[in-house]
């Protein structure tokens, strides 16, 4: 979730760009666009999104040059970090983002982070996208392992991946220079075959 492994370059350019579109019930995953500098610089930098985060824009100006570097990136094609927007497709409103380093090692594991600003918080949108995001990098792209990092204070990310149903898997202390200080690390992880047990007692739960 901080992003703690080495951006590696991107690899291909636009066309394919749009293949990272996923939709959800209420949601659109798709390309960040210039027109969203100013929502993403708005919530990134919410001291309540930014607290635990590797990365908060100092200005509008960042968020644009961010964009338009991911404009070149899809989760197809990637060998690095790659971030898209999450978007109510009702109203096409931009409301966070989710970013999977994806390494061109097909066997290399999958690291995933996400942001959701405080107005759209508490209504299960994480979820929901991390959910589609996980059908798509088991499913369609077909890798092994999926983890994230997490600062143990971050009681409202560990939530969320305590209900995406992933395991902890490690607590590191004082593993990670952020920002001045020294910080824990949490670990969470899920396997393929783990989210494809989900999947079948999901849809068990649902028959019943
Ligand atoms: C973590 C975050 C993405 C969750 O977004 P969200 O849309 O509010 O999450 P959801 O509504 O899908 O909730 C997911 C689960 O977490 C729980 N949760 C969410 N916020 C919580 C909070 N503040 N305290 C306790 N539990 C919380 C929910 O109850 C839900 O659990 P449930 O399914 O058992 O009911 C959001 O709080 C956020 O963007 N935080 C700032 C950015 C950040 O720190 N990202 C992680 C970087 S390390």
């Amino acid at each position: 979730m901080r992003m703690r492994s080495v951006q590696q370059h991107p690899p291909v350019v636009s066309a394919e760009r749009m293949e990272t579109a996923i939709r959800t019930p209420r949601l659109l995953l798709d390309a960040l666009k210039p027109a969203d500098a100013e929502t993403l610089f708005a919530y990134r930098a919410d001291p309540e999104v930014a607290r635990f985060q590797g990365w908060c824009p100092a200005d509008v100006e960042e968020a644009r040059a961010f964009i338009d570097a991911q404009s070149r990136l899809s989760f197809d094609h990637a060998n690095g970090w790659v971030q898209c927007a999450i978007r109510l497709h009702k109203y096409g409103e931009l409301i966070g983002d989710l970013g999977l380093n994806l390494p061109a090692d097909r066997e290399a594991t999958v690291e995933f982070g996400i942001s959701i600003a405080p107005a759209h918080q508490g209504h299960g949108y994480a979820c929901e996208a991390v959910k589609a995001c996980f059908e798509r990098v088991f499913g369609t792209l077909g890798r092994h392992r999926i983890h994230a990092s997490v600062d143990p204070r971050n009681l409202a990310s560990v939530a969320m991946l305590k209900s995406l149903g992933m395991r902890q898997e490690a607590h590191h202390r004082e593993s990670l220079w952020l920002r001045g200080e020294w910080l824990d690390d949490m670990i969470f992880a899920l396997l393929k075959r783990e989210w494809m047990l989900h999947q079948t007692s999901d849809s068990i739960a649902v028959k019943l």
